[in-house]
């Protein structure tokens, strides 16, 4: 189990040359010499990198918000055996609602996912980024929406600073890459992957929806058709007080999935303070997006949430499955049914494309 790291002074390093994320060097060369490593954070470790490249520390504000999570405080773990059974439904989606409600965030266990597929799936992200680098370059490109991009930062010359954590993603659905376009090791893994994911995602949406009293199949049938995956690598982090794994963020989409390995580092913010979600042997973690949290109006909660960077030598892994619309053409907010005098729409009507715009 990973604990936030200790805080240490950095004393190996002069005060002028203490590398804030606003120093004034030439950041831009920096994060293009990176980039075009092709490689990924793994590969400034395989390439003999002992200390933290100044393009990843984070700015002093950040690092000394990198607390262990509150104690005692966990997010809840949703049974879904119940859900298809007539006198347990009701129970499910009232768990559902108040986890969806109070925190955002979720695990849910007996989603009907087979531990192979699970494991399958890790796998093949694990080995991908285990690939010689000559191999994974390959496939890296910052071009994102078709095919398969292998890239690490999607973000990079938009944040202030790195985070320590390469990616796979893949736009899956309605036009999924060719069998042919992905790694070897992620071809069968990653479809086999999604379809559980659409069937569950599926399933969550209905009880989601259920739970705010919207008629059937509202939010499955709009929203489970866009789907995006990002396969996340998370390598040992030799310096894991200055920067972080993924930065503080809210998904924008409907919903997600996430399957995490038992290393762990994520945490959610709940009224005001982070809190540790623990790998729960399983389970997988659910969180409502920004686009939930409107359709909603306001009655589900989009939460942020961050990793820090891994300070153990065991790679930690995530996929997260965002589960989004692809309809680019219709309208989205507050639903009808959640809009009245006592309870005025918070949001107002956009086109989902317009939406994703201004989040990014
Ligand atoms: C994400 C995300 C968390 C994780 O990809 O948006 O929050 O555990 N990932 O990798
Ligand atoms: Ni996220």
């Amino acid at each position: 189990m990973l604990s936030a790291p200790v805080l240490t002074t950095n004393t190996h390093r002069t005060a002028e040359m203490a590398p804030t994320a606003t120093a004034n060097f030439d950041r831009i060369k920096e994060l293009k010499q990176f980039d075009d490593s092709k490689t990924g954070v793994k590969g400034l470790l395989e390439s003999g990198v002992t200390t933290l490249p100044r393009i990843f520390v984070h700015p002093p504000e950040i690092l000394s918000d990198l607390k262990p999570g509150k104690r005692h405080v966990t997010i809840p773990v949703v049974d879904l055996s119940g859900s298809y059974s007539d006198d347990q439904h009701a129970a499910v989606v009232e768990d559902v609602r108040r986890a969806a409600s109070e925190f955002g965030f979720f695990q849910v266990v007996n989603h009907g996912i087979p531990d192979e597929t699970v494991d399958g799936i890790i796998g093949a992200i694990k080995s991908f980024n285990e690939q010689p680098p000559e191999y994974r370059s390959q496939y890296y490109r910052r071009a994102v929406g078709s095919g398969v991009s292998y890239l690490s930062n999607v973000d990079l010359y938009r944040s202030k600073a790195a985070s320590w954590r390469d990616t796979l993603l893949a736009a899956l659905s309605p036009n999924p890459p060719k069998r042919e376009e992905w790694p070897e090791v992620c071809a069968d893994a990653v479809p086999a992957w999604d379809r559980e994911v659409e069937r569950l995602g599926g399933l969550l949406l209905d009880l989601l929806g259920e739970g705010l009293g919207l008629p059937a199949g509202r939010l499955s049938e709009t929203c489970l058709d866009g789907r995006t995956l990002v396969g996340h690598y998370y390598p040992y982090c030799p310096e894991p007080d200055q920067t972080l794994g993924i930065s503080a963020h809210p998904d924008p989409g409907a919903l997600t999935v996430l399957v995490q390995d038992q290393v762990g580092g994520l945490q959610v913010k709940h009224n005001g303070e982070w809190i540790d979600i623990e790998p729960v042997p399983g389970a997988l973690v659910i969180n409502i997006g920004d686009l939930l949290q409107i359709m909603s109006n306001d009655a589900y909660k989009s939460a942020e949430h961050r990793v820090f960077a891994n300070s153990t030598k065991e790679p930690r892994i995530s996929i997260a499955i965002f589960i989004n619309p692809s309809d680019h053409e219709s309208m989205f907010g507050p639903q009808p049914e959640l809009i009245s005098p006592e309870k005025p729409a918070q949001y107002r009507e956009f086109k989902y494309p317009e939406f994703m715009d201004k989040f990014f």
